[in-house]
């Protein structure tokens, strides 16, 4: 007999029973929901709302229900719908009354959003712990490869020298706000529902600041309507995982063109690459590719929830059921990418004298060659120009600016002398950019020791258990 039955007259449609149900993904929260009765039962008891006997009973009878779920004995039916009323009808099959005293003053609107906020609350440290662990490897290539040269591109087009390690702190750069954005959601979600009832609370005097502090939540959150409506906190949590998801495809992405033969720039760990059914030579980017396809996955699940929300009047609607999935996806996703990322990254190896090949033949030093003229007083615009004039020539001939004669330089303007060379040299080029952000390997080291300090100081702490 369903928990409800006492209004209706017919049986639950089987199809209804089965499209209704969402046991079948949110058994998921069963310890967030039985951590969220424990402190509702605490609470009851303690505001005398029901006998202390009675709260007693039901938590010793939720912590078996527990172990119980833990040790697999536990079947859940899908006839009790989802998680909270499977977890209600089996308390009460085991204490009797007590256990049909335990949803006094709460609704299941106001449990379903302590325990998702539970579950998300505990999932953002893990997904930062593993940024972060991302981050230590990114700090270790790059402090391997300070002197490393390779083209920097724009439009995918060789551009300026700049170093391996460089790139490793740019990527490095996009995961410390990713971090950051993290700890963002958490701080904002960190306030608890339970306690809005349905809606509109309750007439018993229901002590929200208790239940929120049992939970270890900074605060009850301040609208009982709100409360039981909002999802803002896990499609915050969705688009922090997004743009997560979203700068980890395009590192994939550079990972795939650095490891084909045009660039050779790096070569994956037999452990970390796979192989063809037909083609004996190949050797794929298969992780990398699969990070960079499941991101199209994780903004589906954000686009999902944001489209489940949109135009939904107040307050709780049976829609938002549909939030869990979503998360759930996103973050078993997320979880699964970033480590074994971390890990491809770490056991690749970098090919620097193919870097620098690549950094020897694309110009990239013009930019410097055109500095070399202004900084002898010729207007930028003008050095820009009669560089530009040596490059054609240059491609002409099949040379490069290194190659040409000093008579060659000289034809051209008389302002260029035999240092000129000196000037060209690609090490010299990234190195001499010592602006603040630069590749030289001074700013990189300055780049490397602030997100070594960042990881210390946002690594989460260690919780028990
Ligand atoms: N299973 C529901 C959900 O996940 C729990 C809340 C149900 N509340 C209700 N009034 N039907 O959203």
């Amino acid at each position: 007999m369903k928990l409800w039955a006492g209004r209706f007259q017919k049986e639950t449609n089987t199809l209804v029973n089965d499209f209704n149900a969402s046991i079948g993904f949110d058994a998921r929260l069963y310890q967030q929901d039985i951590t969220g009765s424990i402190a509702h039962a605490t609470m009851l008891g303690e505001q005398g709302i029901i006998s202390q006997e009675d709260a007693a009973e039901i938590i010793n009878g939720l912590k078996a229900i527990l172990a119980d779920i833990e040790a697999g004995e536990v079947e859940f039916s899908l006839d009790n719908e989802d998680i909270h009323m499977n977890i209600e009808t089996i308390l009460t099959q085991r204490i009797g009354d007590a256990g049909k005293r335990l949803h006094t003053g709460r609704s299941r609107n106001d449990q379903v959003a302590v325990d998702f906020r539970l579950f998300v609350k505990e999932e953002i440290p893990v997904i930062i712990g593993q940024i972060l662990d991302l981050e230590k490897v990114l700090i270790r290539k790059a402090e391997e490869n300070l002197t490393t040269v390779m083209p920097g591109y724009t439009h995918l087009q060789r551009a300026q020298p700049t170093t391996f390690a460089h790139y490793m702190m740019a990527y490095a750069n996009m995961l410390r706000r990713d971090v950051t954005r993290f700890e963002d959601c958490l701080e904002r979600m960190d306030e608890c529902p339970l306690g809005a009832g349905a809606l509109a609370t309750s007439t018993y005097p229901v002590d929200r600041e208790r239940t929120a502090q049992l939970l270890g939540f900074k605060k009850p959150t301040d609208n009982s309507l709100d409360s039981v409506s909002d999802r803002d906190y896990a499609i915050e949590f969705l688009s922090a995982c997004s743009l997560l998801m979203m700068h980890l495809s395009r590192f994939s992405e550079e990972v795939i063109l650095w490891c084909s033969w045009e660039f050779k720039f790096v070569d994956l760990d037999d452990a970390y690459s796979t192989g063809s059914s037909i083609m004996p030579q190949k050797k794929n980017p298969d992780v990398a590719e699969l990070v960079r396809g499941k991101t199209g996955r994780v903004y589906g699940d954000l686009v999902s929830l944001l489209t489940v929300m949109k135009g939904l009047p107040l307050a709780y609607n049976k829609d938002m059921q549909e939030d869990k999935e979503p998360v759930f996806d996103a973050i078993d996703t997320v979880e699964m990418c970033v480590p074994v990322f971390a890990a491809m990254l770490d056991t690749l190896t970098v090919r620097p004298k193919n870097m620098s090949k690549a950094a020897a033949g694309g110009f990239i030093n013009a930019t410097d060659c055109a500095d070399y003229l202004t900084k002898r007083g010729m207007p930028f615009r003008e050095a820009y120009m009669i560089v530009g004039r040596l490059v054609n020539m240059c491609i002409k001939s099949g040379e490069t600016l290194e190659t040409l004669t000093l008579r060659d330089f000289r034809a051209i303007s008389e302002l260029f002398d035999s240092d000129i060379y000196e000037a060209l040299e690609l090490k010299r080029c990234v190195h001499e950019r010592k602006v603040l952000g630069g590749p030289s390997a001074e700013d990189v080291t300055r780049q490397i020791g602030a997100i070594k300090d960042f990881v210390a100081q946002h690594t989460p702490e260690q919780t028990e258990g």
